[in-house]
């Protein structure tokens, strides 16, 4: 691994989570030499503690200050400085680093993401609500700092790995591939009936529950259809969504010659993050090589926007521009908690978020600023509540 040119300072922001958690074993497994300059979590203090007290890192950081008091006592006498609250998640952020992991889920990790990519480290960019948000904003941030953001998400590392910027204009379609998730033979009739626990149980890949329920509805592929468009600089129309219900063809990128190249793995995170982390260079690890002959076949479908009408949202909410791609974003955060505290049903999710959007647009929500990302913060506030709203409703009338 000697002449590999790899980071040698690393964070990981949402260091407990699914993401982060493959991303420390990755470097485990990797046997890479790093230094850790900051691990940043929300509230599991008992694994924030345990991997601080493997990566030794200068500062954790919890952002639920209520848990400080535990963190302080876990790491007491370690030497590893402790700090609380999202000021303090942002100095993570900060931290001296060359290679920084954002992997918060959702609305909360625009600006640690940001204050990442100001310092011109690498962001390796898992948490997708900040493209969605500011997405423009946050890759001009990192471009004039000096740094870069790579794409994490296994379907923009994919497109990353095949994608000539030199050729940009020769390509003609994005083809972003989706398992389907678990409800994808499902009819309506039985989804209107489906629990968290069904929802959750993803066929093909581990994740936190928020990223797993949005597979199910298909938001994520919505979600990730705006991701590609904002990193490639794709119009909407050319970016498309695949079926491929094995997750072993993670996306493709069709040249106008005809000429359609894939990249393939099986569905392990720590791929796309070893290819985050060593960029241009390949990191050997003790991964599982890809089995074509025990995959057997892969199969493709087009996608269903009747039953998953969370797809067209998003896809419209691209093409509307401005922040409807953050008022979506936070009109899904709202209704996906919502599901999963049961308070309404899985085809409520999509429900909410297309009400939520009709409500901002009549009340010209989210436009008030010039500042991107001000109007952002704008936009989100304004439609969790609206959101909010849209769900009391729908439990009222249940
Ligand atoms: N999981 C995947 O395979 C996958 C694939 C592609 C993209 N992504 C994206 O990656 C991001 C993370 O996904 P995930 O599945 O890893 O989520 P997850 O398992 O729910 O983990 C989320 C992480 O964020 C932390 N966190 C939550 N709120 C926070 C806050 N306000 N401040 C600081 N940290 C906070 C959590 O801390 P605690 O656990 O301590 O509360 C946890 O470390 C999401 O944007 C998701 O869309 C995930």
């Amino acid at each position: 691994m000697g002449s590999l040119n790899l980071p040698r300072k690393v964070s990981v922001l949402g260091s407990t989570g699914s993401v982060g958690v493959s991303t420390l074993d990755l470097l485990e497994k990797a046997r890479v030499e790093v230094e850790v300059s900051a691990l940043a979590a929300g509230r599991n203090v008992e694994l924030l503690a345990e991997q601080a007290l493997r990566w030794r890192p200068a500062l954790a950081v919890v952002q639920d200050e209520s848990k400080l008091p535990e963190l302080r006592e876990r790491l007491h006498g370690s030497g590893i400085a402790t700090a609380a609250g999202s000021a303090a998640v942002l100095e993570a952020a900060a931290a001296d680093a060359q290679w920084v992991m954002s992997a918060i889920v959702g609305f909360a990790g625009l600006a640690p993401t940001l204050t990442a990519a100001k310092t011109g480290a690498i962001v390796a960019l898992a948490n997708k609500e900040s493209l969605i948000c500011a997405g423009p904003a946050l890759l001009r941030t990192a471009k004039l700092a000096g740094g870069a953001v790579i794409p994490v998400d296994s379907e923009h590392s994919a497109i990353f790995q095949v994608f000539a910027p030199a050729n940009a204009g020769q390509v003609s379609r994005l083809i972003l591939t989706a398992s389907g998730g678990p409800f994808r033979t499902w009819r309506r009739e039985q989804m209107a009936r489906a629990t968290p626990e069904q929802a959750l149980a993803h066929p093909n890949w581990s994740m936190g529950a928020k990223i797993t329920i949005d597979s199910a509805t298909m938001m994520n592929k919505g979600l990730e259809v705006i991701e590609a468009a904002y990193l490639f600089g794709m119009e909407p129309e050319r970016v498309d969504v695949l079926i491929h219900p094995q997750s072993i063809v993670h996306s493709l990128v069709e040249y106008a010659d005809g000429s359609t190249l894939a990249q393939l793995g099986p569905p392990d995170m720590r791929t796309p993050i070893a290819c985050a982390f060593a960029w241009p260079d390949r990191l050997p690890w003790p991964c599982e090589p890809l089995n074509l002959a025990k995959v057997g076949s892969l199969t493709f479908e087009a996608p269903d926007f009747e039953r998953f009408p969370a797809l067209r949202l998003a896809k419209e909410a691209l093409v509307a521009g401005g922040v409807a791609p953050a008022s979506l974003n936070a009109a899904d955060e709202v209704a996906v908690a919502a599901f999963l505290d049961r308070r309404i049903g899985f085809l409520d999710i999509a429900r909410v978020v297309a009400e939520t959007l009709e409500r901002m647009d009549r009340s010209h929500a989210g436009t008030q600023s010039d500042d991107v990302l001000e109007a952002a913060h704008i936009a989100d506030a304004t439609a969790r509540r609206l959101a909010g709203e849209v769900v009391s409703a729908l439990m009222a009338r249940a």
